[in-house]
């Protein structure tokens, strides 16, 4: 694996039913990018996904997470591994019978024998990086939906992992709870020094927060490169995600 990548995918392949939806998917990701999965509806962006968490087996093709071949790891190890990736979706829901603060705790509960005074200040931790200090008390029925995301991002992050998967994380925000989680998503860049990957339509969230741009298309990358050669390209369908998404404008 090459320095400073903490993933190197390589010649996936994934069939469902026999109807190929990834055909040949190479890239990498450096540690500390937030790399964003762009692509058609359907094009396969949370498949690549599902198959980087380990939800599916891989068939054909390596798949590289923190210096580990997923296909070889031990099933001793597993759980220890897959602890280090913290995964945020766009349903993540919190239990609604927990409040905040429980709900954040839960991962701690589960897989660690950490004393709870010293969890309960953990979790206070993590809900003031996300900005909800006073959210510990209460029920997640009492939230905004913003809040709500960023309690379970604040969830997702209990663990500190190295690596943050999120899947259309921002889908359904209004624009301004949206650059708020943009920005919450930069600090766990900048502050904790995580490497993010997202799958997200938004094209303003994309233009704050992307290092760099997978485009998924036929079942390949069709185009891997920093957000700003990402919005020179001449690939015909990527254009279309830019002005479109941007109401046509060119910025
Ligand atoms: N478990 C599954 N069984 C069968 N087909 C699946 C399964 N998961 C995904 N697919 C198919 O694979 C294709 C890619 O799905 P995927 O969910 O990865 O798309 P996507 O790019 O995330 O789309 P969207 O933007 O709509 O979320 C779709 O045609 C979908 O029907
Ligand atoms: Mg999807």
């Amino acid at each position: 694996m090459k320095q400073n990548n903490i993933i190197e995918v390589n010649h996936l392949k994934v069939s469902f039913d026999e109807r190929e939806v990834l055909k040949d998917v190479s890239f990498s990701v450096s540690q500390g990018d937030v790399t964003v999965i762009l692509g058609g509806s359907g094009s396969g962006k949370s498949t690549i996904l599902k198959h980087l968490l380990g939800l599916f087996p891989v068939e054909a093709g390596v798949v590289n997470l923190l210096d580990q071949d997923i296909a070889t790891l031990e099933e001793k190890n597993e759980l220890d591994f897959y602890l280090k990736l913290g995964v945020f979706y766009q349903n993540g829901a919190l239990l609604n019978s927990l409040t905040v603060g429980d709900n954040v705790a839960l991962p701690l509960e589960q897989h660690t024998d950490l004393p709870p005074r010293l969890i309960e200040e953990m979790v206070r931790t993590k809900l003031n990086l996300v900005n909800l200090e006073d959210a510990y008390y209460l029920y997640p029925s009492q939230l905004s939906g913003g809040m709500l995301k960023r309690a379970a991002l604040a969830r997702a992050i209990i663990l500190d992992p190295p690596l943050l998967f999120c899947d259309e994380p921002g889908a359904g925000l209004d624009p301004v709870s949206l650059a708020a989680l943009d920005e919450l998503i930069l600090k766990l860049r900048d502050q904790l020094g995580m490497t993010v990957v997202m799958v997200t339509h938004e094209v303003s969230s994309i233009l704050r927060i992307a290092d760099k741009i997978l485009f998924v298309e036929d079942g390949v990358i069709g185009f891997d490169g920093t957000l700003s050669s990402a919005r020179k390209s001449s690939l015909p369908s990527l254009k279309d995600f830019f002005t479109v998404g941007t109401g046509g404008k060119k910025g």
